[in-house]
């Protein structure tokens, strides 16, 4: 093992950083450590596993979604409120697990910054102890003193001025992204201290490996049934090549694979529920980790735009979720394009059918 004073840390990384704007204040990064800070405090009470202090399972609420709060997601959100509050660089922040904008407490200074955050993603995935992860985006909080309202968070994902994700797995790792590239930060356990050990992460262009929730399959639209059925049919078919599958239901887990080695992930736009078109979540789930996705090359779309592009309607508002590798995620958006391609299969949930969604 290299040893630690040979690395860059987080702190020094940031640092060095801002010496390229000699107007920066400083504020950016004293969040940016912040956050850092509530993923590794995340990371140790997922550490602890069923030893922790957690109650049971069983005894979360529900949050605005309609959704089973685990005691983690609870705690987790706690962490972030807590260890962000009190700095001075935010003006508000937003959660998957509060219906409404929280607001800094009056006794503590507010700042020019909105956090908005998924503080624990793939949660169902703790019970058996399978990765987790946080996910973070820093937006630039509009003018004025009043109190922060839904609308100051409804920025397209172009307007991000930081992402980043925490994954708690078999090591804890922070991906972070400050619009100028992506870099890969390793918890070391013994100095409690982030160190850069993927500079300059990088997206394959081209893959063979594609994560989609199969059970779903019957409420594709064509063009995801058209891609997913040519993956399938492998050497034999119209791609020529044999395809792999991975689903771990940790979007944060797929999202790091994808960043490491490849690969195309889809939580598109469905007919399952038409009060939700797709699963994930445009201003914490999907923005941050398309900011991330193009930053190291890759693409991120809904098929039929950018993610990045969308203009949110509302704080939790779910969208459709391509990303991954840009040529296979280019492939993709090309079969949402040219509808006559595809239209013949399945009338039914095609882009002109009964059960278009909007979006
Ligand atoms: P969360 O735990 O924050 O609600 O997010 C879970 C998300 C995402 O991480 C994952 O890709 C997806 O839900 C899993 O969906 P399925 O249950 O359909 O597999
Ligand atoms: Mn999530
Ligand atoms: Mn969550």
């Amino acid at each position: 093992m290299q040893p630690a004073q040979h690395r860059t840390t987080l702190t020094r990384f940031l640092i060095e950083e801002r010496r390229r704007y000699p107007q920066a204040s400083g504020d950016f990064n004293s969040l940016i450590l912040s956050v850092a800070l509530a993923c590794k405090s995340i990371a140790r009470e997922v550490a602890f596993g069923a030893l922790g202090n957690m109650p049971s399972a069983a005894a979360g609420g529900v949050n605005v979604q309609g959704e089973v709060q685990k005691p983690m997601d609870v705690l987790s959100n706690e962490a972030f409120l807590r260890i962000t509050e009190w700095g001075g660089h935010l003006a508000g922040m937003a959660s998957e697990e509060m219906e409404t904008p929280y607001q800094i407490p009056a006794h503590y200074p507010k700042g020019r910054y909105l956090l908005v955050f998924d503080p624990l993603d793939g949660s169902s995935n703790i019970d058996v102890n399978v990765s987790v992860g946080s996910i973070f985006s820093v937006l630039r909080a509009p003018d004025g003193e009043g109190a922060a309202t839904e609308q100051d968070f409804l920025q397209p994902g172009t307007g991000q001025v930081a992402a980043g994700y925490a994954i708690y797995g078999p090591a804890t790792m922070l991906v972070l992204t400050v619009g100028n590239g992506v870099n890969g930060f390793t918890l070391d356990p013994n100095l409690g201290e982030f160190m850069l050990t993927h500079p300059d992460l990088q997206v394959p262009a081209d893959t063979r490996e594609f994560a989609i929730n199969a059970s779903n399959s019957r409420f594709w639209e064509a063009p995801v049934k058209q891609y997913v059925d040519e993956c399938m049919a492998g050497r034999t078919g119209p791609r020529g090549e044999d395809f792999n599958m991975r689903w771990i239901a940790s979007m944060v887990a797929e999202a790091h694979r994808i960043l490491m080695r490849g690969g195309v992930f889809l939580y598109p736009r469905d007919s399952k529920d038409p009060a939700r078109p797709g699963r994930l979540r445009l201003l914490y789930e999907a923005n941050p980790i398309a900011f991330i996705m193009e930053q190291a090359g890759g693409r991120a779309s809904t098929g039929r735009q950018p993610i990045m592009a969308v203009q949110p309607g509302s704080l939790h508002q779910r969208i459709g979720v391509i990303f991954g590798s840009r040529n296979e995620v280019e492939r993709i958006e090309r079969y949402h394009n040219t509808p006559q391609a595809v239209d013949l299969p399945n009338p039914l949930f095609n882009e002109r059918s009964l059960f278009r969604v909007p979006g």
